[in-house]
């Protein structure tokens, strides 16, 4: 049986991985004749992964997951290396995406490349991050990591959802902020 803390992980990347495609949606689409829901939604969708993963899911990793791994497999530290950078330096790539879209809102169109080159390069790093995590890293983890390690990653990332239904994220404030991102990338 999958251990609860992989299962979690997973499901927050499918959350995630969700998030940023909408995101990308959105930006071939563009505001057109409706620029004010437009960036209402862009806004809503930063602030959730600033909001969620940022805080909840990353640090987790890089705190507990990777560690045990790296003391376990060696051979994977290298690709570590790199998913740990990225953790670093997410947190400052999504406050400058806000403020980026803050500037093409309320300067205008000169600012529109700007947030637009550093969005598509943010989710691609993002999509590429988790693609790793889950074909190498997760795998990898689920053969060598002992009882005592799954233990304390079960509970760390069991407080990230509801344990008895499993949703994710527990608020449902949160739930209704991706409805409707999602729902906006798909409408598109
Ligand atoms: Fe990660
Ligand atoms: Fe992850």
């Amino acid at each position: 049986m999958a251990r609860s803390s992989l299962r979690i992980i997973r499901e927050e990347h499918q959350t995630l991985g969700a998030m940023l495609r909408a995101l990308g949606k959105m930006i071939d689409r563009g505001p057109g004749d409706e620029p004010e829901r437009y960036f209402d939604v862009m806004r809503a969708t930063l602030f959730f992964i600033d909001e969620f993963p940022e805080r909840l899911h990353h640090p987790k990793e890089t705190q507990l997951l990777f560690p045990a791994l790296a003391r376990l497999a060696p051979q994977i530290q290298d690709t570590l290396i790199r998913l740990d950078k990225d953790h670093a330096g997410s947190e400052r790539s999504i406050r400058e995406l806000q403020h980026l879209l803050l500037g093409w809102e309320l300067v205008g169109d000169s600012r529109r490349q700007a947030f637009e080159k550093a969005a598509r390069y943010y989710l691609d790093l993002y999509l590429g991050h988790m693609h790793l995590e889950d074909t190498e890293v997760l795998p990898l983890a689920e053969k060598v990591l002992g009882e005592a390690d799954w233990k304390v990653l079960d509970a760390a990332f069991a407080t990230n959802c509801d344990p008895l239904n499993g949703k994710y994220p527990r608020d449902p404030i949160y739930d209704r902020l991706f409805t409707r991102v999602v729902m906006s990338g798909a409408s598109s």
